[in-house]
């Protein structure tokens, strides 16, 4: 399959004391294995929340009204916390909007990127519960039934609402669950047999060795002996688990594959005494420790001056050459997006409101929002802005009826206010949601003042994408300590 992930439909509110706000309202995308997607909007545009919703780690005030978010063919809506365990932070990884909230200060670096590989990095346990995974996860499927049904009782006896047939369910459920409890504890035991007698041949096998290197049958030093026998012994042990040894081993390859020179040095060292952008490269470190398939970046370069922003993004983007990792980069600088992304959803008020390739958003926008944006962004040598969008976005608990840029755009028309647009299609990979699109609309192209820097910002894309490369060539010395 070639489809990574597909959010299909998705729509997230999130309950205040003042009404619900509909951060994320029916959106769809999907991401091809090995590209990288750009989410780009003004603040509050719902980028956040849309990334949270695919991990997993919503706030406890959201609800997830409805869609499905589907990693490798499986919704991640429906399974269960368990299983999103393994997914979250595993497969798929996440920068956070604010990095450096994610390195604790006073604990070494290096601590913190082989914590995660030690803690998941028990073999044997991981193996045994692999092999009983179905019989586990039955269990805890009927378990989180049962869970839900009592809360709709619940919300059913709130609203005065029948809830005996819910009942029924639940009694029905808690029936099969000694059975299913018993299953499970069945499999469980097979497996840690299948598991543990292997782990013991090849022991044994170990111990047999180790006793021929004691024997020492070629007459080597004591020195030699006691370190060959020492190898063995973390062989062995590595077979089990993630040594400590291992962990290190892992995390210093890691520090280099993302640019952090003098790895041993700074293994040792604490946060502060790292820069901003090495600062960023090791939270990039710790997500890679997982191996994931999936990285969400949100925002990874927003509080890092320019010139570490262009390193970043350029690690970011051999990272997913090397890695062939499925990349989502979230930010509300239009300017940053050209180098990295090979297709751009643009965000306004919780939807998507243009999605295409990386040209087709730049070079050929169909949305009044994305020429508000691009008009917006400061042009990158004269500074300059070429249209200020006025207004602010709506409050997002009572979301417009009709397109919700309507109220600040010049191009708006009646049925703006009236209807919510469809997305047209303007080609394979391109789409957008304005009534502009419609066959009858005015047929409206984007402000002549757009086109000259357009053309602008196509010279300096490439230049820019040669300064990225020449300063990461050069820079990575004035960090040596
Ligand atoms: N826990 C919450 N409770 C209530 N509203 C929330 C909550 N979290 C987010 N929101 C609202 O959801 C909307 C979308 O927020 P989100 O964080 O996704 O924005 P964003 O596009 O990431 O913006 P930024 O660029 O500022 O990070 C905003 O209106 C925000 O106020
Ligand atoms: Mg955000």
């Amino acid at each position: 399959m070639n489809k990574k992930l597909i959010v299909e439909n998705l729509s997230v509110s999130f309950r205040t004391v003042t009404g619900k706000v509909r951060a994320v309202r029916n959106i769809s995308f999907d991401l091809n294995k090995g590209e990288t997607l750009a989410i780009v909007g003004e603040s509050g545009s719902g980028k956040s929340v849309t990334t949270r919703a695919i991990m997993g780690i919503l706030a406890g005030n959201a609800i997830v009204e409805d869609g499905k978010i589907i990693y490798d063919g499986e919704d991640l809506l429906k399974i269960t916390e368990e299983e999103y365990h393994e997914i979250r932070g595993k497969k798929i990884g996440m920068i956070y909007q604010d990095p450096l909230s994610s390195l604790n200060p006073i604990m070494r670096i290096g601590k913190q990127i082989t914590e995660g590989l030690l803690l998941n990095g028990y073999h044997l346990k991981n193996k045994i519960e692999k092999l009983y995974n179905k019989e586990r996860v039955a269990y805890l499927v009927t378990k989180r039934d049962i869970r839900s049904l009592k809360e709709k009782i619940a919300e059913n006896k709130k609203n005065k609402e029948p809830y005996n047939d819910l009942k029924k369910q639940i009694a029905e459920l808690k029936k099969q669950l000694p059975t299913a409890k018993k299953t499970m504890k069945i499999a469980k035991k097979k497996a840690t047999k299948v598991v543990m007698n292997e782990y013991n041949e090849q022991k044994a096998k170990y111990h047999e060795e180790i006793k021929e290197i004691r024997r020492n049958p070629e007459g080597l030093e004591p020195k030699v002996v006691k370190e060959k026998i020492s190898n063995k012994k973390e062989e062995l042990r590595r077979i089990k688990k993630v040594t400590k040894k291992e962990a290190k081993e892992r995390a210093l390859e890691v520090m280099r594959e993302v640019g952090i020179p003098q790895p041993e040095k700074r293994f040792k060292q604490y946060p502060f005494q790292f820069s901003g952008g090495m600062r960023q490269r090791i939270v990039i470190a710790i997500v890679l420790t997982a191996n994931p398939d999936i990285l969400i970046c949100d925002e990874p370069t927003t509080a890092l001056d320019v010139t570490i922003q262009a390193q970043i993004l350029e690690l970011i983007k051999k990272l997913k050459e090397e890695r062939g990792l499925t990349v989502i980069f979230i930010t509300h600088d239009l300017g940053v997006v050209a180098n990295v992304a090979d297709r751009i959803a643009v965000m306004y008020a919780g939807k998507i409101q243009e999605i295409g390739t990386n040209e087709e958003v730049f070079y050929d926008p169909k949305h009044p929002y994305t020429w508000a944006l691009l008009g917006s962004m400061p042009d990158l040598t004269s500074k300059e802005k070429l249209i200020t969008i006025p207004g602010t976005p709506p409050d997002m608990r009572f979301p417009p009826k009709g397109d919700a840029f309507a109220l600040r755009s010049e191009y708006a028309m009646k049925i703006d206010f009236e209807e919510q647009p469809p997305m047209f299609k303007i080609s394979d990979t391109h789409y957008a949601a304005s009534w502009l699109l419609h066959k009858d609309g005015p047929n409206i192209d984007k402000p002549t003042i757009l086109d000259e820097r357009i053309e602008r910002m196509k010279v300096m894309t490439e230049e820019l994408k040669k300064e990225m490369e020449k300063e990461l060539n050069t820079d990575e010395k004035q960090f040596e300590v």
